[in-house]
């Protein structure tokens, strides 16, 4: 039988559902997904969240589901892109509130015959679609190729995570980093702890 998706109105409501389905123990990826991608994005929702850096994309966390899950913001100006990168063995679900982000999806490296990482396939994420990966599907890179729009995304990551792996493209050698946030419930995060922690993705 298929469940039944209450379409949330607001970013809001779509947090306080999310709140309900995560305060069971296990995710149902399928129940996210279609929540997620059933709400229509309002730019009045979430344009607090909304700031760009000329150089790369910011991070917004917008909620920290009770200890669940983190559901952020991510602001993605012309020709910024993500390293490829793990997800720390957590579910991540990316919805797309503005513009369009292109998805590259990577096979893990192979650790015995070092080189060019394998491309799986790649697909362009638009108009509130939510896509899904974790760390058993693959690595992926994720870019805003356009050179005149800029895109905004609602990453929810589960159980939340601070740090990742990510990956050089032609060895597929590895690096740990950490990840900061440009802001935290709609203001700046201290500029000393994101400089320390700068060399995220
Ligand atoms: C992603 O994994 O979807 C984007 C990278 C990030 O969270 O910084």
């Amino acid at each position: 039988m298929e469940t039944e998706v209450v379409k949330p109105g607001t970013l809001e409501e779509l947090i306080r559902i999310l709140h309900d389905i995560f305060s069971s123990d296990k995710v149902n990826v399928e129940e996210v997904q279609a929540i997620m991608e059933s709400y229509e994005s309002n730019p009045q929702d979430w344009m607090q969240y909304a700031t760009f850096d000329p150089y790369r994309y910011t991070r917004h966390l917008v909620d920290e589901g009770n200890g669940k899950f983190n559901l952020m913001i991510l602001c993605w100006g012309e020709g910024h892109g993500s390293s490829i990168h793990d997800h720390a063995d957590s579910h991540c679900f990316m919805k797309m509130l503005q513009g369009n982000l292109k998805e590259t999806l990577f096979d893990w490296p192979d650790k015995k015959t070092k080189g060019e990482m394998s491309k799986k396939s790649e697909r362009i994420l638009k108009d509130n679609q939510c896509a899904y990966i974790s760390d058993s599907i693959g690595l992926h890179r994720v870019e805003n190729s356009s050179h005149t729009e800029s895109a905004v995304s609602l990453h929810l990551y589960s159980p939340p995570f601070d740090s990742c792996q990510t990956f050089d493209q032609r060895t597929g050698h590895k690096s740990k980093v950490k990840m900061t946030f440009w802001s935290a419930y709609g203001k700046r995060t201290p500029f000393a702890s994101e400089v320390a922690t700068r060399e995220n993705n």
